[in-house]
């Protein structure tokens, strides 16, 4: 029977080191729920790395025993693997360059050989499992690589590949010293899903000029094999987000965090720490608007949470400091006794106290100078029960080209930001739901479970189209 393989540099499921023992959580994210109902069904596989080093045959043997349980593969890493291709080549190359913070990319041969390494040691991975009929799904830039090396094992593999980062114009990506490495990697999968129109026609972009390969309403031909590029947001598990809104253990921690904060309106940002978030400049807006805005002192406040993430690479460390002055400088300079402007938080909740951070909200500020797509957004809209609040939004998230009843704005106007945070305070109630309700609608119907269905479809159709034409 013929299975379907998933592979993404993380595996759905946090396994830590607690003492002398291994800890394993399930992942919350929202892959690995939409995922969930694919790689769990009979032999199907989810194939990744458990995000930690490990060195003790005898843990990483348990570690095997215990995935399998679960229909996952561990790709084990080294230190310097996760140094080189997790933090250097990702994270302190690719990411910079997709996300057009060129300034602080990297281009060292020793991270891209660690790169070319470790997609290597996906392969192989794959390779041991990998039959005749089996459906393999790729994701992200950590493994741009892999598509085209599964198909040198095995040439009639159906290979799909998800990019979850925006892909970026050609004249970042011509910047990358190995971009045509990796485009021919890509290249090898026969359908390339996108979160936004602008991310696949970059992509075909640098196609047509990296390899010189026109498309047809985003189809190409690598070779004689036809190989297909489409848009597909990826949106959220709706119902898991309202129902536990509805929660009473939500509720109930919404009365307790209310409580402790007074009577203010609420602004909330949930982001992992990273510069593509624009967190700084968010905090300027806020301190400007509250600047030129006396009467709302002592009335709002900036709920902050920022996940730690990717804190070992020089830039994360050093934009984790920018935040805590600023955040410091901010309540210094306004803070009285009985208010404080910004709640700051720096670590992970789990959903209920999430849940409960979304119907507090009046405001929510989502604005990345760039991002693939932005879930939280989604969350927020699907977690306001009453539809009253404001989302205000970057138009650099790719969720941006969804959610047009948000307030869009340019993250790099701060005029405008503050001019929106005043617009979403003093927003009339109707008008909040009325915005609320076409944003719950639409994200209702493209929710996770449909973005999975339609990028398996949109596999298998040109995985037809490519039998059509052998037949012919
Ligand atoms: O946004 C891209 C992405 O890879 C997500 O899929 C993931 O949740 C996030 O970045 C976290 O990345 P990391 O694996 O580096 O913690």
């Amino acid at each position: 029977m013929p299975k379907t393989i998933i592979v993404s540099n993380r595996l759905p499921i946090k396994i830590q080191r607690e003492e002398d023992k291994l800890s394993y959580k399930p992942s919350e994210g929202g892959l690995a729920t939409g995922l969930g109902s694919i790689y769990k069904e009979g032999d199907n596989i989810w194939i990744g790395w458990p995000g930690l080093a490990i060195q003790k045959t005898k843990e990483k043997e348990e570690i095997v025993e215990r995935l399998t349980e679960e229909n996952m593969k561990p790709v084990f890493l080294n230190t310097s693997e996760i140094e080189d291709f997790y933090e250097g080549f990702s994270n302190e190359t690719l990411w910079p360059n997709f996300h057009y913070f060129n300034q602080y990319a990297v281009y060292e041969e020793h991270l891209w050989l660690a790169y070319k390494k470790v997609n290597r040691k996906f392969a192989k991975a794959i390779e041991e499992v990998l039959e005749e009929g089996d459906t393999l799904w790729i994701h992200d830039y950590q493994l741009l690589l892999l598509p085209q090396m599964v198909r040198d094992i095995n040439a009639q593999t159906s290979i799909g590949f998800f990019l979850h980062i925006p892909f970026p114009s050609f004249e970042s990506f011509r910047l990358l010293p190995w971009r045509r490495e990796l485009l021919n990697g890509m290249m090898g999968a026969d359908f390339l899903g996108f979160h936004t129109y602008d991310d696949m026609r970059h992509f075909l972009s640098s196609v047509n000029r990296l390899a010189g390969i026109g498309n047809s309403n985003g189809q190409i031909n690598v070779g004689n094999r036809p190989v297909l590029a489409d848009a597909l947001p990826m949106g959220i598990d709706y119902d898991k987000y309202a129902s536990a809104a509805a929660l009473p253990d939500t509720l109930d921690r919404e009365v307790r965090y209310r409580t402790s904060l007074g009577d203010v309106k609420l602004i909330l940002t949930i982001d992992r720490l990273d510069y593509s978030k624009g967190i700084p400049q968010r905090l300027l807006a806020f301190e400007q608007f509250l600047e030129e805005n006396e009467d709302f002192q002592g009335k709002v406040s900036l709920l902050m949470v920022v996940v730690p993430s990717r804190d070992k690479v020089p830039k994360y460390a050093q934009l984790k400091e920018e935040i805590d002055l600023l955040v410091g400088r901010i309540n210094g300079r306004f803070g009285k006794m009985n208010w404080m402007p910004i709640h700051y938080f720096y670590r992970s909740f789990p959903l209920n106290a999430l849940s409960a951070f979304y119907r507090m909200a009046h405001v929510a500020l989502v604005t990345p100078m760039r991002d693939g797509m932005n879930l939280v957004c989604k969350e927020f809209i699907a977690s306001k029960l009453d539809k009253k609040g404001v989302l205000i939004l970057s138009e650099m998230a790719g969720a941006s080209k969804e959610l047009s009843d948000a307030i869009l704005i340019n993250p790099n106007d701060i005029r405008q930001l503050v001019a929106a945070i005043k617009e979403a305070l003093t927003m009339p109630e109707d008008e909040q739901q009325r915005r609320m309700h076409i944003m719950q609608e639409s994200l209702k119907r493209y929710n996770i479970h449909a973005w999975v269905n339609l990028f398996m479809k949109r596999l298998a159709f040109i995985k037809k189209e490519q039998e059509n034409l052998q037949t012919k």
